[in-house]
């Protein structure tokens, strides 16, 4: 066992932990934070997706133990202060952006890293940036749509589903 301290979602947390806990287990087991979903637990669906010190990464694919140190920033921690959806969260309800919304965890946090390195993506770029994000319901026309239009352009062009 060791012992991690990190920031999650603005809180600092400190657990011990085996050092073959996958980062998803630490954050659903013992944070209780079950927004972060599993998928695949093989780094294929993306529905894990989180921050860590800003950058996107699929919490499957990485320790709790790497993660000491680190800010960390979850769904829960997307919506604003006083509760009401975040731009891009509530883009995806406005442009049915989910189904069933097993991968939207995912999807947003990817959307929301996106927008930071690159705030006007082309629609080829969200393509593209989703890549490591699966979808089985949407078939990804929607999701693209309520990214673009987070990001403040026009999407009256983008074929709806
Ligand atoms: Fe992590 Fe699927 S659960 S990529
Ligand atoms: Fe069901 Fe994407 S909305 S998997």
């Amino acid at each position: 066992m060791a012992e991690v301290t990190m920031t999650v979602n603005g809180k600092s947390v400190t657990k011990s932990v085996k050092g073959n806990t996958l980062m998803t287990d630490f954050l659903r087991e013992e944070l209780r934070l079950t927004g972060t979903h599993v998928g695949c637990d093989t780094s294929q669906c993306g529905a894990c997706v989180i921050h860590v010190n800003g950058q996107a990464v699929k919490s499957c694919t990485m320790f709790a133990a790497e993660a000491d140190g680190a800010e960390v920033a979850t769904i829960e921690g997307q919506a604003n202060a006083d509760g009401s959806l975040s731009v891009i969260q509530a883009a995806f309800q406005e442009h049915h952006g989910l189904q069933c919304g097993f991968c939207t965890p995912g999807m947003v946090m990817s959307a929301a890293a996106l927008l930071k390195e690159n705030p006007k993506p082309t629609e080829a770029e969200v393509r593209d940036y989703l890549e490591g994000n699966i979808c089985r319901c949407t078939g990804y026309h929607n999701i693209v749509k309520a990214i673009m239009a987070a990001s403040g352009q026009d999407v009256s062009s983008i074929a709806a589903e």
